[in-house]
């Protein structure tokens, strides 16, 4: 298990280039299911998901190849059953559910493990297959789904927390080749949601409205294969973002998509962050000096749960008292302990997070709980005096693309131990 050695006190500047988004990536991935034909997907992160959902993909039958960032699939004959082994190692699995019910009318897929952010449970995409006419199983560990024909149906997918990112992939994955019109309200807004369906709409699917609160899908006889790239990760971008806002002086995010990031540089900016941006480009400057924050995690276009830890560990050395508050996953605070012991001065009350911020971090070993909480423990590493080592580092690497030489190359000073 590899550990990552941060030496604080560096300053960053110059340029990175962001990767492609891992969760557009996984369910596009999944949707390759659709189709016998092949369909070639490119700019796909080099991280460890990526490589769970290929193997289960594999695992399931379909020829796949990669090349650096391209990665070919092509789904001619397909099992239903995913193997537990694969799937207990990565939560995203789930959304094979919707497009192996969409092909063969069935699937059995074990329960999902992955990130420990609280209770995630999938009620709400099994009530959207139901609502497709499909039966529902759960039972030792797995989901079966099974379906003698899919029917649309008007579905709404909202939950007490909002709406479901990866519901709203499953059920309309699962739609794209159910007979008649499919309506789902309460729809995911994420622009995530939109590059999964710019893909199905490639494949010859029929889909309206994603990106908004109500998707309309026509269904469709058969699906074809088709190429497509997927977007940027404007969460591994709004990472970059809070280190240059935390160690930096002048960094360039090449390769992103400013318009999904307005609910992060918005914030930054109200802290006292310049930032510009051009096209695909943007540019933060820091002078050390910020503002406290009020902030509370939302669905798109809201201020992203991903951001969350990340977003403490800035505001843990911003002078003054900033609120956060959790709604999407109201338990996800495994970070505030870690920053803690690294001298963060942060009281829970519920779902809020109280953070009075100190002047300086001090490195301490910490562990990594999960994929955002370990980002947030290497930008608090970046800026405390001395070294963090941070362990079970493999949570970082289910997300974040080289995190460590990419920091480097702007400056920063992190080893990766094999140990
Ligand atoms: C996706 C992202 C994850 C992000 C999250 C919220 C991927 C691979 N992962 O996860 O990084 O943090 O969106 O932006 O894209 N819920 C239910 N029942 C359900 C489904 C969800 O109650 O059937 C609840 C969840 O517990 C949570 C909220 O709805 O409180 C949002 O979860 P959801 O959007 O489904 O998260 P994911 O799609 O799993």
């Amino acid at each position: 298990m590899d550990k990552i050695i941060v030496h604080g006190g560096a300053t960053l500047n110059g340029s990175v280039r962001i990767s492609g988004s891992k969760n557009s990536a996984l369910p596009i991935l999944a949707a390759t299911l659709l189709t016998k034909e092949p369909c070639i997907i490119s700019r796909v992160p080099d991280l460890s998901d990526i490589h769970y959902m290929l193997t289960l993909l594999s695992e399931l039958g379909c020829e796949v190849e990669r090349a650096s960032g391209t990665v070919t699939v092509k789904a001619e004959k397909i099992l239903t059953e995913a193997p537990y082994d694969i799937v207990r190692k990565m939560r995203a699995s789930v959304c094979i559910l919707g497009p192996l019910l969409g092909r063969e009318k069935k699937a059995t897929v074990s329960l999902p493990g992955g990130c420990i952010i609280g209770d995630r449970p999938i009620d709400i995409h099994l009530k959207g297959f139901e609502a497709l006419g499909a039966a529902v199983l759960v039972q030792a560990g797995n989901v079966k789904v099974l379906a003698s024909e899919l029917r649309g149906a008007t579905i709404n997918l909202r939950s007490k927390f909002g709406s479901t990112v990866l519901g709203t992939d499953n059920v309309m994955m699962a739609a794209v080749l159910a007979e008649g019109t499919t309506v789902i309200d309460g729809a995911a807004e994420e622009p995530e949601v939109v590059d999964l369906a710019n893909f199905l709409i490639k494949m010859g699917a029929k889909i309206e409205g994603a990106g908004t609160r109500r998707i309309i899908i026509e269904g469709v006889k058969e699906l074809h294969g088709a190429e497509h790239a997927v977007i940027p990760d404007r969460i591994e971008a709004g990472t970059f973002l809070i280190a240059a806002a935390i160690s930096g002086k002048e960094v360039t995010l090449k390769r992103t998509d400013p318009a999904h990031l307005k609910s992060l540089t918005g914030p930054l900016i109200q802290a006292g962050l310049s930032i510009t941006s051009r096209r695909d480009e943007i540019t933060i400057r820091a002078d050390g000096t910020r503002r406290p924050l009020e902030l509370e995690t939302m669905p798109y276009p809201g201020f992203p749960t991903d951001m969350q830890a990340q977003m403490c560990a800035m505001l843990a050395t911003t002078a003054g008292i900033s609120v956060i508050t959790e709604n999407v996953f109201p338990q996800r605070y495994m970070h505030v302990a870690e920053l803690k012991r690294m001298g963060a001065n942060i009281e829970l009350q519920g779902s809020t997070a109280i953070i009075n911020g100190v002047a300086k971090l001090s490195g301490a070993p910490v562990m990594a709980s999960d994929l955002r909480a370990s980002a947030a423990l290497v930008l608090a590493g970046l800026q405390a005096e001395g070294t963090t080592e941070i362990n079970r580092v493999y949570h970082i690497d289910r997300g974040y693309e080289s995190i460590d030489e990419k920091l480097n190359s702007l400056g920063a000073n992190i080893e990766r131990v094999k140990v």
